[in-house]
């Protein structure tokens, strides 16, 4: 009913499209469908119940909990349910049976029929399917469990343990105590220990479930794998009473004089605090002080900016500072637009000369999680001669923006709707909804983050574009600064097969008309390329966020020979020339920078697992096609003009 009665209201808000009278009902139907979400939430308990998320952990002081862990595996989760498939932690006295208890056997008579002290050890951050053979093909339950003492360094700080990401399902534990869920395996989350830690003997107890559910985000259809475990860094942030939580500093979009944003406080002290901005290189010691809820907006003006850009990437030492807390970020400003079909960085049009990306290690096998795999994969993108990667089709890791913050390069994140997601179902929109809340919390202050991708080649249905515009709409609301977008699908236009459009009505909502092509690989042969055109109506800058074709590295024939190098170099050449003839085209994404692991990808002696439409090897040897592009990308230069 709910859905019906706001799909009505949707479409006539299509209809009325813009005028003043929509804007006032979206208005107050977003904050009618807060209220109802709200009331969704508390009456179903959908549980993404865990903290405000610490703004930059990236920076802030910190105990790694990384190296080795205990785990046990736990295919029918025997440590979270009793016999009787009651889950322990809902019980008053969970008992020993309960993995999170950690029990031990207190004489020679007691039962206790599990001991993480005497089970085989793992390294976190890693995914456990490349480290551990009899887990690479495992979709379950892994319990993991850290021991550790901790020395306060002043017993009014507050502790806090902070996940960058756990994949997928994660229970987490504390010295016996429920700490919170979190779902979604691409985004950091944290909950505050500081009541529950001791000094010696602590014991942090996590649940990581990664099996795939159909109302899951993603759901059960990938072309990924799906990597299980503690798959980014797990550490202890220790911070002030009262700290600063969050924060959102960038540059006004409709003033580049400007600097603009909002500051929150966290603790029982927070009102009517001094809070100084302090950005050093440009001369700027402000103090603001804090409203009845520890927050506070602000705008400073500066004549003297040094915008952020990809020939320029200068990053600013931006330092916040109360009276008892003090963090520090290096943060780049600029501002992206767009502008009928142009897409405008600091008010100049810019070709994205880009490239799609997994998060898969190029060094080791597995889930890339560290500096040096970030370096690797953006290393490639810039000798590509990219000033742009489309990071798909989830959140990457911190290391990735903050290298793309570093080097120059600007970033397409994307949230994991992909495919056929539950579009009706409540639980997997806030899922979707939290999960795109989290990602933007920790990068909006990125300079390289140019773009929030709301899905991956959805299929168009009302459900859906209701489920894409509200997830638009949020992330519009959360940040202002930058630009919609989603990989769509392209179709015939008015049935003519030899000319493509995109006929889908969420381009209506996006800021930048993103689809995937395979012309040449799943629809038919490169050949096909020179006979199709492309008449795209709206006036927005167009980025072909996929394309691309199969071969395995070292394979040699002729050009219409499948899976040869010659077949994906002749492909590349034959859409290259195609796509320039898009009045709109502002830049593309191929797919893919590297090989990458998929279980959909079967066929012996060249796929082995393995998604081969890399323009790299998994063991980093270039093809034909990464030298066709790479002199592409050489001779457009970086503007569009
Ligand atoms: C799709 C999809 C990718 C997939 C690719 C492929 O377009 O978005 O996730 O890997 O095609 O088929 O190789």
């Amino acid at each position: 009913m709910y859905v019906k009665l706001t799909n009505f209201v949707l479409l006539l808000f299509d209809y009325l499209n813009n005028s003043y009278i929509a804007i006032y009902i979206n208005k107050h139907l977003m904050k009618l469908h807060h209220f109802l979400t709200a009331l969704f939430i508390s009456i179903f308990s959908v549980s993404f119940a865990q903290e405000n998320l610490l703004i930059n952990a990236y920076n802030r002081e910190s105990k790694s909990l990384n190296g080795s862990w205990k785990y046990i595996v736990d295919p029918y989760e025997n440590g979270y349910y009793n016999y009787r498939y009651e889950p322990f932690d809902k019980q008053e006295n969970p008992g020993k049976g309960a993995f999170f208890m950690n029990a031990k056997p207190e004489n020679k008579s007691d039962l206790v029929e599990y001991n993480f002290d005497k089970s085989d050890s793992i390294s976190v951050p890693g995914d456990w399917n490349t480290q551990k053979e009899k887990l690479f093909y495992y979709e379950g339950t892994v319990w993991y469990k850290k021991s550790f003492d901790y020395q306060i360094t002043n017993k009014s700080n507050r502790i806090f343990v902070y996940f960058e990401a756990s994949n997928y399902h994660t229970e987490v534990y504390f010295n016996g105590k429920k700490l919170g869920t979190h779902i979604g395996g691409f985004t950091p989350f944290n909950f505050e220990i500081t009541s529950l830690v001791k000094e010696k003997g602590n014991f942090l107890i996590v649940k990581v479930d990664n099996k795939r559910k159909k109302e899951g985000v993603p759901t059960l259809n990938t072309d990924w794998w799906n990597y299980g475990g503690l798959t980014r860094d797990v550490k202890l942030i220790e911070a002030s009473e009262n700290f600063v939580q969050d924060y959102f500093i960038q540059l006004d979009p409709n003033n580049n004089n400007m600097i603009k944003g909002h500051v929150a406080l966290n603790g029982n002290n927070i009102k009517d605090k001094t809070v100084q901005i302090i950005i050093p290189e440009l001369g700027i010691n402000k103090a603001f002080v804090t409203d009845e809820s520890g927050k506070f907006s602000f705008e400073i003006s500066s004549k003297k900016i040094q915008y952020w850009s990809v020939d320029n990437p200068f990053l600013y030492n931006v330092t916040i500072k109360t009276d008892e807390d003090i963090i520090a970020d290096q943060i780049g400003f600029r501002s992206i637009k767009t502008e009928g079909s142009k897409i405008l960085l600091n008010g100049e049009n810019i070709f994205l000369k880009g490239i799609s990306i997994h998060e898969e290690s190029p060094i080791r096998e597995g889930r890339a999680y560290s500096e040096e795999d970030a370096e690797q994969l953006l290393q490639w993108a810039k000798e590509l001669g990219c000033n742009y990667v489309r990071l798909a089709h989830y959140p990457h890791n911190e290391h990735m923006v903050r290298l793309a913050d570093k080097m120059g390069i600007l970033v397409w994140e994307e949230n994991p709707v992909y495919w056929t997601i539950s579009w009706e179902n409540e639980a997997t929109f806030l899922n979707a909804q939290n999960q795109l809340n989290e990602v933007i919390n920790r990068d909006k202050n990125r300079a390289s983050v140019i773009i929030w991708s709301m899905a991956n080649e959805t299929p168009t249905s009302d459900a859906r574009n209701l489920f894409l515009t509200k997830l638009a709409n949020h992330a519009r609301q959360l940040d202002p600064t930058r630009l919609i977008s989603a990989a769509l699908e392209q179709s015939n236009y008015k049935d003519n097969p030899n000319i493509r459009t995109i006929d889908d009505s969420f381009a209506d909502v996006v800021d930048i008309l993103s689809f995937n092509q395979y012309l040449g690989w799943y629809d038919g042969l490169v050949e096909k390329c020179k006979s199709i055109s492309w008449k795209i109506d709206q006036n927005k800058p167009v980025l072909i966020s996929e394309f691309g074709a199969g071969a395995k590295q070292g394979l040699h024939g002729d050009k219409e020979a499948r899976w040869t190098e010659e077949y994906q170099e002749y492909l590349y050449i034959e859409t290259l020339k195609m796509i320039d003839n898009i009045e709109q085209l502002q830049g593309f994404s191929p797919w893919i920078l590297v090989d990458f692991r998929s279980p959909r990808r079967v066929l012996p002696e060249i796929q082995d697992g393995w998604n081969r439409k890399g323009l790299i090897s998994e063991d980093g040897k270039k093809k034909k096609a990464f030298f066709i592009l790479q002199d592409y990308y050489e001779k457009k230069g970086s503007s569009n003009n």
